[in-house]
């Protein structure tokens, strides 16, 4: 089997994702594609360089079994598991007397389980290979708390908590687990906010931009390269400034 690199993205379809999944076919990986929309990730492994060699897989991250089915099938087809990348992720913003029973729950499934889910099936080939690297889309909110967004916000902590974990308890099978927390991205998920809302935004950013969603495939790219080989269980903040 030739050596290039096997990595699964999870939310590939569009925003942040969909910018990880071309930076990382860019540097040669050989990419499973993860969401729920088929036809969209379809669309993307067609623009991808050497598109024939990914893969697109539909799934639910929140489905712990329609997960592993797909993490075997990785597997399967490819003999390996380098690089696991957990972006999926949505919100369900109200202030906490409106917020609903199922606005807490489907935030807390697909955010946070949907990153157990797939760690708990990949780790297994991870520590059999002795080498693997996992990094966990965060946010900034998961740190500073938001008005609004306290399903996202606990979600998004949680997901540090988990990645620090699983970074103390695979260290030693040569798996790094390592998150990133952004700020204000440009994606589908921040367009639906106000502008006046996205002007205060700008004010208490000091680099006084919002970021691309390049700005954290870059970081993601980092943190799966050799380069970061001594760096586990971080959070790196890439938020412009807007979390100092
Ligand atoms: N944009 C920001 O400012 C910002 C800031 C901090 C953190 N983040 C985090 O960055 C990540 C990507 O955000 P984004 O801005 O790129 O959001 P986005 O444009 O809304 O994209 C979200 C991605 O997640 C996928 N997804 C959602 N639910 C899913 C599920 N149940 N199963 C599988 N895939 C699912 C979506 O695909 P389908 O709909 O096709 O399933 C889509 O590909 C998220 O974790 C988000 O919380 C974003």
């Amino acid at each position: 089997m030739e050596d290039r690199k096997i990595a699964i993205v999870t939310g590939a379809s569009r925003g942040i994702g969909k910018r990880i999944a071309s930076t990382l076919a860019e540097e040669g990986m050989i990419l499973a594609l993860v969401a729920r929309n088929e036809e969209k990730l379809v669309e993307l492994k067609n623009e991808l360089h050497d598109s024939e060699i990914h893969s697109v897989y539909s799934c639910d991250v929140s489905n712990f079994n329609e997960v592993e089915k797909v993490v075997k099938s990785v597997f399967e087809k490819n003999g390996k598991i380098d690089y696991l990348v957990n972006n999926a992720g949505i919100t369900r913003d109200s202030l906490l007397l409106r917020m609903r029973e199922e606005d807490w729950d489907n935030v807390i499934s697909i955010n946070l389980k949907g990153v157990f889910n797939f760690t708990k099936h990949v780790i297994p080939y991870m520590a059999r290979q002795r080498s693997g690297k996992i990094v966990n889309i965060s946010s900034i909110v998961g740190l500073m708390g938001n008005a609004g967004q306290s399903n996202y916000a606990a979600s998004k902590s949680g997901i540090i908590g988990f990645t620090k974990s699983i970074a103390k308890e695979y260290g030693s099978k040569g798996i790094t687990v390592n998150a990133i927390a952004p700020g204000f991205i440009e994606t589908d998920m921040t367009a639906k906010l106000p502008d006046r809302v996205k002007e205060e935004y700008i004010k208490s950013i000091p680099l006084k931009r919002f970021g691309k969603p390049e700005d954290i495939a870059k970081v993601v790219k980092f943190l799966l390269s050799d380069d970061a080989d001594y760096i586990t269980g971080e959070t790196i903040n890439v938020s412009g400034g807007l979390y100092i």
